[in-house]
């Protein structure tokens, strides 16, 4: 039997429950009543490749409610102002009020297009995220961050239009994760390996041993050690968040951390070839897999990183089906050069998170530029 799990999100300017078990979606409706007691409607977003089940579930959980539907196919470039207005146009024929809610039920996509059409409509009204992917249930669903990608005639620039917008709950139903195809299901392992390697300095320093001692059990979705992973994930966002709500920190904590990996990854991903827009390429968990061997392969060769924690790393994404290696990957300065693009670079200054031991991690622009190149050479093919 599984038990249910609680985390507490607790920032200058929010405070809410995630609750992490299974049979949480045929409990929706009361969660609702719980986390928004004034909601007598709800506009549900749902995700075009959840099965007809999942959404039943939820429909039937809110027959108490006043309830309309919204499906979203989610591509990235479906994560558009365009789809964002489609929600606020469905909230506004719904004549949803400030006290009712926007429920997001799927992967990241979901959560953070209808997290920002919540934020947006009526200048804000309840969101609960659902999060039906690993990666949303451990990160995109925690943290406020919603929004969407901008067309723009340079590209797709990623997550460039959004704001701020705490959920009232987050409810991560581990039984949704039975569907989700093995891919996805490891992009999402991607994050939490990242999470192991950060979480020491929040009093985490066993994350990376939970996932040593579960990766089988985990890969094969067992629910209760599946619930234990995401808690613990969960907790491990929470407490960076706590630290650094809006990303304004420029010290050694702060949200700057989850970007471990993600320089090189960002910069992988917007390659031309490797992106997954088109639907083959990386996935950004594969690409932040990559990413985190690139970032510890830098850290082992300034000499702030033991070799045995690089191999842990390696021996961690192995068994998790993740890449350490990409082919068709361009020459390293090319790579560099994109990453010196990447948004949070600031004024074209490259700034790394590296690992060091003990699971802690520093943020720095005093990089050796020779060795960043060298780094990114460990994951070519
Ligand atoms: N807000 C944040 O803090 C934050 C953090 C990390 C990532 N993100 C965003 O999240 C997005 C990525 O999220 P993601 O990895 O969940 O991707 P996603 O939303 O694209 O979902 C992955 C795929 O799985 C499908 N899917 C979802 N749930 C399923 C289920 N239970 N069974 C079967 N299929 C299912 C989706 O339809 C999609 O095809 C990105 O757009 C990223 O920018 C946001
Ligand atoms: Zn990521």
């Amino acid at each position: 039997m599984t038990s249910t799990q609680s985390v507490r999100i607790a920032t200058p300017t929010a405070d809410y429950e995630a609750i992490v078990g299974v049979d949480l979606v045929t409990r929706l409706g009361d969660h609702l009543r719980e986390a928004a007691p004034a909601a007598t409607a709800a506009l549900l977003v749902t995700d075009a490749n959840l099965p007809e089940t999942t959404k039943q579930t939820a429909r039937d959980a809110l027959a108490g409610f006043r309830l309309a539907e919204i499906d979203l196919l989610p591509t990235e470039p479906d994560k558009s102002i365009p789809t964002w207005q489609r929600i606020l146009e469905a909230c506004a024929a719904h004549r949803l009020e400030r006290s009712d809610c926007v429920i997001a039920l799927g992967g990241g996509i979901v959560g953070d297009t209808a997290g920002f059409a919540a934020a947006a409509y009526r200048r804000g009204v309840n969101v609960i995220q659902c999060p039906t992917t690993l990666l949303a249930m451990v990160d995109a669903s925690v943290g406020g961050k919603t929004g969407v990608n901008l067309d723009a005639p340079s590209g797709l620039l990623k997550n460039f239009v959004g704001t701020f917008h705490h959920p009232k709950r987050v409810l991560a139903d581990v039984a949704t994760l039975h569907s989700l195809p093995a891919r996805e299901f490891a992009a999402g392992l991607a994050e939490c390996i990242k999470h192991a390697m950060i979480a020491g300095p929040f009093a985490q320093p066993d994350l990376g041993q939970l996932l040593d001692d579960n990766l089988e059990a985990i890969t094969a979705r067992d629910e209760t050690v599946l619930t234990e992973l995401v808690t613990r994930n969960i907790t491990l966002k929470a407490a960076v968040v706590a630290t650094d709500e809006h990303e304004t920190s420029t010290g050694a904590a702060g949200r700057a951390l989850l970007n471990l990996g993600h320089t090189f990854a960002h910069a992988i991903e917007t390659l031309p070839g490797l992106s997954h827009e088109q639907g083959k390429g990386l996935l950004h968990g594969e690409a932040v897999a990559l990413g985190l061997v690139a970032a510890a392969a830098y850290a082992v060769m300034t000499n702030q990183l033991p070799q045995a924690d690089l191999d842990t790393l390696l021996a961690r994404l192995n068994r998790a089906a993740l890449p350490t290696k990409a082919a068709g990957l361009p020459d390293p300065a090319a790579i560099v050069d994109r990453m010196r693009d990447d948004k949070k670079a600031t004024a074209g200054t490259l700034r790394l998170v590296v690992p060091h031991p003990d699971a802690a991690a520093t943020v720095t622009s005093n990089i050796d530029a020779n060795a960043v190149l060298a780094a990114i050479d460990t994951i070519r093919v």
